[in-house]
């Protein structure tokens, strides 16, 4: 990124770091905490890689202090987190529980004490199993289910907190989760999947009115993830399947939240599978009522090829070259531009925090103990040099929250990918800030110095 690029983002610009709950926390049997659905896909023999589970994690429910003091220490200041339902309230329903709510009262005042300003996501993929049960998201009952849950955690916890994500990433919950099986709950099911994501976005829509009816004050939106997806070839057949697939990736989230309607592309496409029937009067009205910024996470640019052969979208998919991360995704910067032009142009000029976006790779602390990640680097500055020719472009950029603080559990791919800017030697829980820890921290001290200049000299 050149000086020029860190100029280009506005002064007060959020440089933050996110995490997740289930990813981090382990202790999932203390405090009164619930069964998750990832608790049991995980304990499904088969499902997580290595059989490894969240059980301990980064043992964060027990460091979470030290966790703050050094991520103050990194000069970071504003932290995307995410609450566990399960641990708030143990079967998705009634009362909340009191040392799960503790928890979190005590990990939101010790953000403030230390000066980190907290993004709070409510949902980020750990839905009690009890609701799971019952249906979970192919049921309508859970979305109500989770703004009873919003609104219960909001009235307790919304003075300690100004700014709130609903759900993260729809799209995982439903087509991963449903129609995949790679995630929890694992089911292999169109039709739930289409299901799970109107659902997903009646639950967005619910919980946004309930947490308006107690604080108007509060910022509230969901966190989307937003896939560039390009054509193979200039062939029309290959732009009708990026259509076709931005349709399932995108636009089926996009659309209602923003336009307050499910588009024909996306009618087309999912009415088969029953989208009319799960849609009832005065949803749309619900779920596209404004939401005040928008929540983008980005990781991947896609190649669409047309193949009727294959399934019901008749495309395949490869990520873009070069695919060189660790889990294989892709490293083409300029994606990132292009889908914040993207949000801009065809939904919102409301301000847009990315609230995710990263890379894996094979760390490992060298024969010094030091973990250097000169890709990760690279990986940070290139995005970033997007994200700046991206506000060069109009768009309202306002914040940057880089996945993840620590190594993590990553889902299905257990302790494998590493994305942490903090390495985390899963043995001991030994915390070494990488290379790219402290890069990122004078880039913070960099953009501040230079935005305390500008304004002194206007
Ligand atoms: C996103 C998830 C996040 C993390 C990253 C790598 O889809 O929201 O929890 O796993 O991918």
């Amino acid at each position: 990124m050149r000086p020029s690029d860190l100029q280009s983002f506005p002064a007060g610009f959020r440089w933050g770091v996110a995490t997740a709950a289930y990813q981090i926390e382990g202790a999932t049997t203390e405090g009164g905490r619930g069964v998750s659905i990832w608790d049991t896909f995980a304990r499904t023999p088969g499902l997580v890689r290595n059989g490894e589970t969240a059980d301990i994690a980064d043992d964060h429910y027990h460091r979470w202090q030290s966790d703050l003091d050094l991520m103050a220490s990194l000069g970071i200041k504003h932290y995307r987190m995410s609450l566990a339902w399960p641990r708030l309230q143990p079967t998705g329903t009634g009362e909340l529980n009191r040392e799960g709510l503790a928890f979190y009262r005590e990990l939101l005042t010790g953000m403030r004490d230390r000066g980190i300003t907290p993004l709070v996501t409510l949902y980020h993929w750990d839905l009690p199993q009890t609701l799971e049960d019952a249906g979970g998201w192919a049921n309508r009952e859970t979305a109500h289910r989770f703004a009873e849950y919003a609104s219960r955690v909001v009235s307790e916890l919304g003075f300690l907190a100004t700014d709130w994500i609903t759900i993260n990433e729809p799209w995982c919950v439903s087509f991963l989760g449903y129609e995949r099986g790679a995630q929890a709950p694992g089911k292999k099911d169109t039709r739930l999947a289409v299901a799970a994501a109107h659902h997903t976005n009646l639950a967005h829509g619910l919980a946004l009115a309930a947490i308006r009816m107690i604080d108007p004050n509060l910022r509230v939106s969901n966190s989307n993830l937003v896939t560039d997806l390009v054509p193979a070839t200039d062939s029309p057949e290959d732009a009708a399947a990026v259509l076709r697939l931005d349709a399932m990736n995108n636009r089926i989230f996009l659309d209602p939240v923003y336009t307050g309607e499910y588009s024909a592309a996306v009618h087309e496409l999912f009415d088969e599978f029953g989208l009319r029937d799960v849609v009832h009067e005065g949803d749309l009205e619900l779920i596209g009522r404004p939401v005040d910024y928008v929540g983008l996470n980005h990781y991947q640019r896609i190649v669409v090829s047309a193949d009727e052969s294959a399934g019901y979208l008749g495309l395949t998919e490869r990520p873009a070259e070069p695919a060189t991360t660790s889990f294989g995704w892709s490293v083409v910067p300029d994606s990132l531009r292009s889908v914040l032009a993207r949000v801009k142009r065809d939904y919102s000029d409301l301000p847009i925090y990315v609230t995710e976006n990263g890379a894996s790779y094979n760390d490992y602390a060298d024969p010094n103990g030091e973990v250097n990640d000169p890709e990760r680097v690279e990986f940070f500055s290139g995005y970033l040099a997007a994200a700046a020719a991206a506000i060069r472009e109009g768009v309202n950029l306002q914040g940057y929250y880089a996945w993840s603080f620590l190594d993590n559990f990553e889902w299905a791919e257990g302790y494998s990918k590493r994305f942490g800017l903090v390495y985390v030697d899963y043995p001991t829980q030994v915390r070494t800030p990488k290379q790219s820890a402290y890069w990122y921290r004078q880039l913070i001290a960099d953009h501040e110095a230079a935005t305390a200049e500008a304004a002194a000299s206007n």
